[in-house]
């Protein structure tokens, strides 16, 4: 047929006479991004005939038909053995001429009481499920990387930090915790993007139902979803479930960014807090001393493209009017490809936590330098001496004045100077003035204490580590 009439157009026949122009073959197909889709595709399919056939729409022998020729066409392109055509334009027409190839006939009572818009949003939902769960399962590899590293360095004293500059001593294993809670809440959001991806829109058809009588709750449950979509139209015409989980990809995005921040920072010469292994790090092709943490740099860098997929999907959905437009082809290749980087993303990430070896002396030298016991000093005015805080906050800065001028820690200062300061400071304030005292002073609920932390570790060990996956 083609060939005695090669303007004839591969997929619409009967009202097209001539082909579509050089550009229209470019810009319109999806098959080159949503092959991805095609297992999904395929379940989807294999479902609505079974419905179809249940429902006694198609009968059972051209069912038995379609079931194998679908099994064989998912044998096929796992293989990388069927040739997709760009004139078939995305995974739904490959699969179905693919199909037609094979058993002939029947396969055009497949596409009965359907379309492919809800065929489209059904595949895409089921990617996105497979998708959230697996990197949900990747964040508590990182999570569980983070409290082992925390567990060892429990103890480990390092410089807490408000606008970048030392404020009051903490423990390395304690800011580890508190990655594992952001972390821990980019899994909450994830699992209620879960529950609302996780609802079947296959039988909205083009967008106003079926005149034929399918069976939803059937085909939902079969895929696994919770129940059917209520709405045909919104069902073919929703996309906010995507754009819900690029902001969850983007979150991540953002606190892996700010993780990998503090080690490249932790790395470089002016901290000395923790040097990063051969396995993650790079040398300059000029500078023989360097070592360049080129993937924490990458992790952060790699943030603008998972902002940007969640930019392109809200903009993209912004202005259409119900209910499916062609323009909501655009909201796969943002989605692949902001998944697949945050899934690189976090793994690299945890493989930095593993590999990381800490500098206990970086850090104390950073702390010498920063009189981060000042905020001791005046709780101990205000507790032992009855001082009231706003003057004991000016007696120690004039405390903290004199230990920079002799450029010295606070707790090296001898008791004389202290004194001169103010007679009411006595011997006994040495004991809060160093760094270790003044972490496992701060026992409160949550607070930076190695016991404190140690309670804090095995709260999120039972939380975040124990079994039960997130369920929709
Ligand atoms: N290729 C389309 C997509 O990716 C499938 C739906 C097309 N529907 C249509 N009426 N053209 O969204």
């Amino acid at each position: 047929m083609s060939d005695q009439n090669p303007g004839a157009n591969k997929m619409w026949g009967g009202r097209f006479t001539t082909a579509p122009a050089d550009v229209m073959r470019k810009i319109n197909p999806s098959i080159g991004f949503d092959y991805r889709l095609y297992r999904q595709d395929i379940a989807a399919s294999k479902t609505h005939a079974a419905m179809l056939t249940r429902q006694g729409i198609i009968a059972a022998a051209d069912n038995d038909r379609i079931q194998a020729g679908l099994d064989q066409i998912r044998g096929e392109i796992d293989r990388g053995e069927l040739p997709f055509s760009i004139d078939l334009e995305d995974i739904h027409m490959n699969v179905e001429a693919r199909l037609k190839e094979i058993i002939g006939e029947p396969a055009g009572r497949l596409h009965t009481a359907r379309s492919r818009n809800d065929q489209a949003v059904t595949d895409v939902r089921l990617w996105m499920r497979d998708a959230i769960d697996a990197l949900d399962g990747t964040i508590r590899d990182l999570q569980q990387a983070l409290i082992e590293r925390a567990s060892e360095h429990a103890e480990t004293i390092m410089p807490g930090f408000t606008h970048m500059q030392v404020a009051q001593p903490v423990t390395f294993g304690h800011h580890l915790m508190a990655y594992v809670e952001m972390f821990g809440r980019d899994r909450e959001r994830l699992a209620g993007a879960r529950q609302r991806t996780n609802v079947s829109p296959l039988g909205a058809a083009a967008l106003a139902g079926t005149a034929f009588p399918i069976d939803r709750q059937f085909t939902a449950a079969e895929l696994g979803f919770a129940r059917p979509t209520e709405n045909s139209m919104d069902s073919v015409g929703a996309r906010d479930h995507i754009c819900e989980l690029l902001f969850c990809c983007s979150m991540l995005a953002v606190h892996l960014s700010r993780l990998n921040e503090e080690i490249t920072l932790w790395c470089s010469d002016g901290f000395r807090f923790i040097a990063l292994s051969d396995a993650f790090t790079t040398g300059s092709s000029i500078m023989p001393q360097k070592r360049n943490p080129d993937a924490a740099e990458l992790v952060r860098g790699k943030t603008g493209r998972v902002v940007g997929s969640l930019t392109a999907m809200l903009v993209m959905v912004k202005g259409l009017p119900m209910t499916f437009m062609k323009d909501m082809q655009e909201d796969k290749e943002p989605m692949f490809d902001a998944l697949e980087t945050v899934e690189l993303c976090v793994a690299a990430t945890t493989g930095m936590v593993r590999d990381l070896t800490v500098r206990p002396e970086g850090m104390r030298a950073f702390l010498d330098r920063g009189f981060p016991t000042a905020t001791d000093l005046a709780d101990w005015l205000v507790r032992e001496a009855g001082i009231p805080f706003r003057d004991a906050h000016h007696i120690t800065a004039r405390v903290v004045a004199l230990a920079e001028a002799k450029g010295c820690t606070l707790q090296a200062l001898d008791l004389d100077a202290m004194r001169s300061v103010d007679p009411r400071i006595s011997e006994a304030v040495f004991e809060v003035l160093a760094p270790e005292h003044s972490v496992r002073s701060r026992r409160s609920y949550g607070g930076t204490a190695p016991d404190t932390v140690r309670e804090a570790i095995e709260r999120a060990k039972q939380r975040w580590l124990s079994d039960n996956p997130i369920q929709a």
